[in-house]
């Protein structure tokens, strides 16, 4: 059977491990890869703007050997009306995977039940897998296996970033608690699968409306856009307290470490000054998606196929 990455739980907390494990020493050059991808095609299909993801796939398809096509959704029949479901079915007879950035998670749910070949999710409104795999991956690198006593508090808007993030830690055991302002909470699916995952890991994830008292003796702090790509106008005032500014920062651990998706809106969700001072963390984030990637498509195309 073809193995898909839509969301998180496609996996089983043991492989996510694994994946995170190994690209520890993918990233030391302990380890090798190879080329799994040699003679294979991959076509990427966006129809949103992309620097991170496009880019750290397409280099670490090269690296694993494979062809990677680019299109955006505009170049293809689909954008004129073709069937999703015809343009998956005639896409698998030709490569060996799909990346799919969309707005719309229905669209690829569609569109991976009709395609045979394996259908990564590079962000949809609802989640962004890829990056919370990469990002666990980023805190495993920094902090071993203390990652589970780590105060993990994400702050802002609860979005697609969001989502994917308490299913991460219900997934991998970790301690999250996620602040939004009213009205902004994560989606309620993504927050009960995360509990679900996080009674048999030993996790914690806390849901709250107080950013101050969720960054309290925080260890990490994570925040994303207040206005995602796709979303329309929204009244950025209920946000301003949510804020990662010196003065949220001062109720953390001195040590925090900050993270954050990017693209950063600066004087938004995050200010020029906490931003710049945790720079070399946050591109060492933007860095690991193309090892986690890597070790992802290895997974997904080497793996005996159940
Ligand atoms: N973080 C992330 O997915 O970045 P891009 O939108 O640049 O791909
Ligand atoms: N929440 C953001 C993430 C960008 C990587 C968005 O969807 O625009």
């Amino acid at each position: 059977m073809k193995r898909d990455f839509i969301d998180l739980w496609d996996l089983t907390p043991e492989e996510l491990w694994e994946i995170v494990k190994k690209t520890k020493n993918v990233k030391k050059g302990i380890e090798n890869l190879g080329k799994p991808l040699e003679g294979k095609s991959i076509a990427l299909i966006f129809t949103k703007p992309s620097t991170r993801t496009r880019v750290s796939f397409e280099v670490g398809i090269y690296q694993l050997g494979g062809n990677s096509m680019f299109f955006q959704e505009k170049d293809l029949q689909v954008s004129r009306g073709e069937d999703v479901k015809d343009t998956a079915r005639t896409l698998s007879r030709y490569v060996d995977g799909v990346i799919v950035r969309n707005h719309s998670h229905k669209w690829l749910e569609n569109f991976s039940e009709f395609a045979s070949v394996p259908v990564i999710n590079a962000l949809t409104d609802m989640s962004h897998p890829c990056q919370i795999l990469s990002d666990i991956y980023t805190l495993y690198e920094t902090f071993g296996e203390e990652i589970k006593n780590l105060k993990i508090v994400y702050v802002g808007d609860g979005n697609n970033v969001c989502n994917t993030l308490i299913v991460g830690a219900g997934m991998f055991g970790l301690k999250l608690f996620v602040a939004t302002p009213e009205g902004y909470e994560p989606n309620l699916l993504y927050y009960k699968r995360g509990l679900d995952f996080a009674k048999e890991t030993g996790g914690e994830i806390e849901v709250m409306n107080n950013p101050i008292e969720a960054v309290k003796d925080a260890d990490v702090i994570y925040t994303d856009v207040w206005i995602s790509m796709g979303e329309g106008e929204k009244d950025l005032e209920v946000f301003k307290p949510f804020q990662v500014n010196e003065s949220l920062l001062s109720y953390a651990k001195e040590d925090v470490k900050v993270m954050h998706c990017l693209p950063a809106k600066k004087g938004q969700e995050i200010t020029e000054e906490v931003f710049e001072k945790n720079a070399d963390f946050i591109f060492t984030q933007a860095e690991n998606r193309l090892y986690v990637q890597k070790t992802l498509l290895a997974y997904i195309f080497i793996e005996p196929q159940a």
